[in-house]
């Protein structure tokens, strides 16, 4: 008992949770159970005390150190940075040695978005095929720390997929609430196979995000959703993995798909800690693309003149959303999104953008990142789509380094790709009743399957007119 307590005062000298709201700046302990400010409503970050990590030489010579080393600690791509983490030792960690996931060059996909080189940074090799799991591990961990009886999470998909998975290595019983019909095949697969209870609710992501903030009053429940500063910690460790993987080179840009803005948040804050440590002597710009069908931050970040934004010391109260979200990107079908606040922060003080690309740039651009042999699933396209755009319109330049965030792999939605490659791809009219014509996706990279007879000659024709 009394070791627990040390244990616990000693996180808190460790880190803390705090609001963002500048105007409250309420402090909170990490042992409080709670996903926003109690006082004021807002949106809560984790503040660790990063002095005690030690000086910049020695810390990267400790990962390194640790990227060799078989202790299952150091085997996950995201334990490897404890000390950047609100955990003290001995930390029930729960893993499935996440991340350590591949940075690409991409060059037919630089050719496309007017680039002299890009490099793709694939999370979707993560062990549940999505980035979520860098942020699962430590929010899971956080939920066995707390003794929380049941995980829950509202999800497109990739989330619900990646709790069920760690909430089944750490024995807790998980419950994800999923818009019914919305969600990808592969990815519902996912969350019956490891067993959480799925919950499909008549209603949209964001309709399931509302019952969530209901659900999480419950001291059974354990809400794992990115609003919960838990999961932040963990993704933001992509940061540190991309700048090692970097040689410690900072790229120009860092371009990651905006959905309910949690990705985006955890990078920039994986980022202003190393530049806070001196690890990294500036930002890279961060940008954060959406689907122009569920854009509200990028609607809203159109309206703000830049000149005096501030570097995100002034952020507009509140956000338009969007009341009938519409995109193929399932993943990134989201009108109101939860963490927009802390992501639009982190895109103004590192001098990024938000802008949105349609269902057309979205399907295109995946089909080329294909092309470069990477498969990734449509939301994670709209980050080349976006730097396509961006480079157009003169924010990036030719010559500049840039990694775009690949977030899930190509398998999690094969309908979407086989719809494209066949000429079959649409987009349903939105209306609730079912009318209006669908618009079609015309695939400009089409590569539909061929009937070939069973025979040599037949298969050699073919290729010939191919080739
Ligand atoms: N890419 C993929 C593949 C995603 O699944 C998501 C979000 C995003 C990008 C956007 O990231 O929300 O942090 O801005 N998926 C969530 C889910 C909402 O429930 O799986 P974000």
């Amino acid at each position: 008992m009394e070791k627990t307590a040390r244990a616990a005062d000693k996180a808190a000298e460790k880190a803390v949770q705090r609001c963002i709201d500048s105007a409250c700046g309420a402090i909170y302990g990490l042992r409080e159970r709670i996903y926003v400010c109690p006082r004021c409503g807002g949106t809560l970050e984790i503040d660790c005390h990063l002095d005690a990590a030690g000086d910049p030489a020695a810390i990267r010579k400790r990962w390194e150190e640790r990227a060799a080393s078989r202790d299952p600690r150091d085997v996950s791509g995201v334990w490897r940075y404890r000390e950047m983490l609100p955990f003290d030792e001995p930390i029930p960690f729960v893993t499935l040695f996440e991340g350590n996931t591949p940075l690409y060059h991409g060059p037919r996909s630089a050719r496309y978005c007017g680039l002299d080189d890009l490099r793709l940074k694939h999370q979707g090799c993560n062990p549940t095929g999505s980035f979520k799991d860098t942020g699962m591990t430590t929010a899971i961990t956080q939920a066995v720390v707390l003794g929380a009886r049941t995980a829950v999470c509202a999800s497109t998909g990739n989330t619900s997929a990646s709790l069920a998975a760690y909430a089944g290595r750490a024995g807790l019983q998980s419950a994800v609430l999923l818009p019914r019909g919305q969600i990808s095949a592969g990815k519902l697969a996912q969350s019956l196979d490891y067993g959480a209870l799925v919950c499909e609710i008549d209603g949209n992501f964001d309709d399931c995000m509302r019952l969530i903030q209901e659900l999480g009053d419950d001291p059974s429940i354990y809400v794992a959703n990115s609003i919960n500063p838990f999961r932040i910690e963990g993704q933001k460790t992509v940061a540190f993995e991309m700048m090692e993987q970097c040689l410690w080179q900072v790229p120009d840009h860092v371009v990651v798909p905006g959905g309910n803005m949690g990705n985006s948040t955890a990078l920039g804050k994986g980022f202003q800690e190393l530049l806070d440590l001196g690890l990294i002597g500036r930002l890279p710009k961060l940008s954060a693309i959406q689907a122009e069908g569920a854009a509200p931050v990028a609607q809203l970040f159109a309206t703000l003149d830049l000149t005096r934004a501030d570097g995100g010391a002034n952020l507009p109260a509140t956000m338009a959303p969007v009341e009938n979200p519409r995109t193929l990107a399932t993943a990134i079908k989201i009108g109101a999104p939860v963490s927009w606040k802390k992501a639009l922060r982190a895109v103004l003080r590192s001098g990024g953008r938000i802008i949105s690309v349609s269902e057309q740039e979205i399907a295109d651009a995946k089909a080329m990142i294909g092309r470069d042999g990477i498969g990734c699933e449509p939301g994670s396209a709209t980050t080349v789509a976006g730097i396509k755009k961006l480079v157009a319109a003169g924010h990036i330049r030719a010559d500049e380094n840039v990694i775009a965030v690949l977030t899930g792999h190509m398998l999690k939605d094969p309908d979407y790709v086989s719809a494209y490659h066949r000429g079959t791809l649409a987009l349903d009219s939105g209306a609730k009743d079912g009318s209006g014509a669908p618009q079609p996706i015309h695939g400009a990279f089409q590569n539909s399957p061929e009937r070939v007879a069973a025979n040599k000659a037949a298969i050699l024709a073919t290729l010939e007119r191919r080739r």
